[in-house]
């Protein structure tokens, strides 16, 4: 099969669409998917880098947490899926190839107003999203959620699960046309910061209350104003740290404000929590992408050969939405 290969660790760009070994047949609960289409993701940057391996049993040189295709052949204890049925996941590598295995409880079905192309942006943008807005920082109708770098992939996942949850959601992007962009998504207030400094701004975003949840992707420079706009009990969520890993705190204003900041990743978790998580999307985000409410946004598509290009995209911080590459 053809896949993404990275065969030189140094430069983050060494990488290119090679012939590889086919994928054994599946066993047991596996299922062979042949991949459709692949999103892209940050971490699959830093892994280009050697900066963030997969974890053990993973091959460090094919990339990819996240796919849309059509399901090839089946393991003999599969309950759930046949051949040609249509569907999408999560993974924790090894998903930017023209096949993958993977266990049968990490699937979830397409839904028909999807084309593989779409679907494939969804899975790891929403699946983050909602895990941490919704399942972990418990955002409820009537808070504000703020996201930081709202016109990113897993912005634009939360900016529609916040409104669809009855959240006022407010965001920030250094670029300012991203926060014209993400009106139409229903943002109700954008802040362009070009520095980052924007405490003030959600405070009356908010009506003088501040920000309920704050879904922070950015990180490090962000935090110290995190902290000063947040609400009494309000839930910081850490999930990247694209400006750094260090950062300056009031304690006493998490005394205060009684806060609660919590960090999460995604690829980390074991094999039972990812099941777990996989229920939560078929239940609650499959169906609302089914009937419309909430969409994929796609910023660009790449044929897998150009898969370079694609990564330079990403890097280039450009994008609005995802970067998808069809295999
Ligand atoms: N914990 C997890 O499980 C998990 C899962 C998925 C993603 N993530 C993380 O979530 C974040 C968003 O991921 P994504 O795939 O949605 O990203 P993305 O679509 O590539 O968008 C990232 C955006 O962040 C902004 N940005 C980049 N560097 C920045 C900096 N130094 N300061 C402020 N803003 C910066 C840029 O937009 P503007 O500058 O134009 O605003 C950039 O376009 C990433 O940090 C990613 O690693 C974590």
């Amino acid at each position: 099969m053809k896949a993404v290969f990275i065969d030189d660790f140094s430069t983050g760009r060494g990488l290119s669409l090679t012939e590889t070994a086919d994928p054994r047949p599946p066993a047991g609960t596996e299922v062979l998917v042949r991949v459709r289409a692949a999103g892209l993701n940050r971490a699959d940057l830093l892994q280009a880098k050697g900066l963030y391996p997969p974890p053990a049993g993973v091959s460090p040189n094919i990339p990819g947490l996240e796919f849309a295709g059509e399901v090839a052949a089946i393991g003999d204890r599969v309950a759930e899926w046949r051949a040609g049925d249509r569907v999408f996941g999560i993974t924790a590598g090894e998903a930017q190839a023209e096949y993958l295995l993977i266990d049968e409880r990490h699937l979830a079905q397409i839904p028909e107003r999807l084309s593989f192309t779409e679907a494939a942006a969804v899975p790891e943008a929403f699946i983050t999203a909602f895990d941490a807005v919704a399942t972990q920082a418990g955002l409820s109708e009537g808070e504000t959620l703020l996201i930081h770098a709202v016109g990113s992939g897993v912005g634009l996942a939360a900016l529609q699960i916040g409104r669809s949850l009855g959240a006022r959601v407010v965001g920030t992007s250094r670029t300012g046309g991203k926060i014209a962009a993400c009106r139409e998504f229903g943002l109700d207030a954008g802040i362009v910061a070009a520095e980052p400094i924007f405490a003030a701004a959600v405070v009356e975003a908010s009506e003088g209350r501040g920000a309920d949840v704050v879904l922070d992707l950015v990180g490090g420079a962000y935090f110290p104003e995190d902290l000063r706009c947040l609400a009494p009990k309000g839930r910081i969520m850490l999930v990247g740290l694209t400006s750094g890993r260090k950062a300056e705190a009031d304690l006493g204003l998490i005394l205060q404000k009684r806060a609660t900041i919590r960090g999460t990743v995604l690829r980390g978790r074991s094999f039972d929590e990812k099941c777990g998580v996989i229920r939560s999307f078929r239940d609650q985000i499959v169906p609302l992408l089914a009937d419309g409410t909430l969409m994929p946004v796609i910023d660009r598509v790449f044929a897998a050969a150009d898969v370079l290009a694609a990564y330079d995209h990403l890097a280039s911080n450009e994008s609005f939405g995802k970067v998808v590459l069809e295999f």
